[in-house]
């Protein structure tokens, strides 16, 4: 079976919030596949970044895929919000409440693509009885909570039980969380096909450097992809 195509996904969280739109149209006309959308609520993780407003109010600068990773608990109140405020995939995190089927049946059921996410220390296996019930498979590689943070090594272990887990079904790997071009191509050898890239792409925030950056991450992990 051939491969996944390799698509990146940068991360606004590290945009310059005071300029967001402007800064969406630039990864999206600097070859960003998705737009990855980190929701975090000061609960669940750390830090509160945005909402689905915010979300909203950037959706209409491209027709790229929004790639929306919910760090909030509960979530299934909100999941309604993110669809109509424009989520193409919606990710929830299997550690963000006790009944992640519904949550994930609930995101189908509003016609968007299921993601569901686990952080470092959740084993994979946690997603074996739901492998037939998402559409994004998110191995996070650091805590999340932060932009910048270094990629945590035991995820190319995780990603690769991922890759086996899912197997041949029609899901996208995804992998977030310390992602350079230093270290795009193991993580692509691992079986990830979408890399997110925060700081990677957006520090400094010079619009002109991010087609560069995209194309660096793009080039090494296409490089070890059949
Ligand atoms: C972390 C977020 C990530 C983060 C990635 O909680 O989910 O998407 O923005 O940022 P970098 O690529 O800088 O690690
Ligand atoms: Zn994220």
């Amino acid at each position: 079976m051939a491969s996944r195509p390799i698509r990146i996904a940068p991360s606004i969280l590290s945009a310059d919030f005071a300029r967001l739109g402007e800064e969406v149209k630039a990864i999206a006309d600097a070859g960003a596949d998705y737009i990855h959308i980190d929701v975090m609520d000061g609960h669940f993780v750390p830090n509160i970044s945005f909402g689905a407003p915010i979300m909203k109010a950037v959706r209409g600068v491209t027709d790229k895929v929004f790639d929306c990773h919910l760090m909030i608990a509960p979530a299934d109140h909100y999941l309604a919000d993110f669809a109509k405020a424009g989520a193409d995939i919606i990710t929830v995190h299997a550690e963000a409440g006790p009944h992640l089927h519904r949550s994930l049946q609930a995101i189908r059921a509003l016609g968007k693509k299921a993601g569901v996410s686990i952080n470092p220390a959740t084993p994979v296996s946690v997603l074996e009885h739901v492998i037939n019930d998402i559409d994004l498979l998110l191995i996070m590689s650091v805590n999340p909570g932060f932009g910048g943070q270094s990629f945590i090594p035991e995820s190319l272990t995780k990603i690769r039980q991922a890759k086996a887990l899912i197997g041949g079904r029609d899901i996208d790997l995804e992998v977030d969380g310390g992602v350079t071009a230093d270290n795009a191509a193991e993580i692509a050898r691992a079986g990830a096909n979408v890399l997110v890239a925060g700081s990677a792409v957006y520090a400094g925030n010079d619009t002109s450097t991010y087609a560069g950056r995209i194309k660096a991450i793009r080039g090494a992990a296409t490089s070890v992809v059949a």
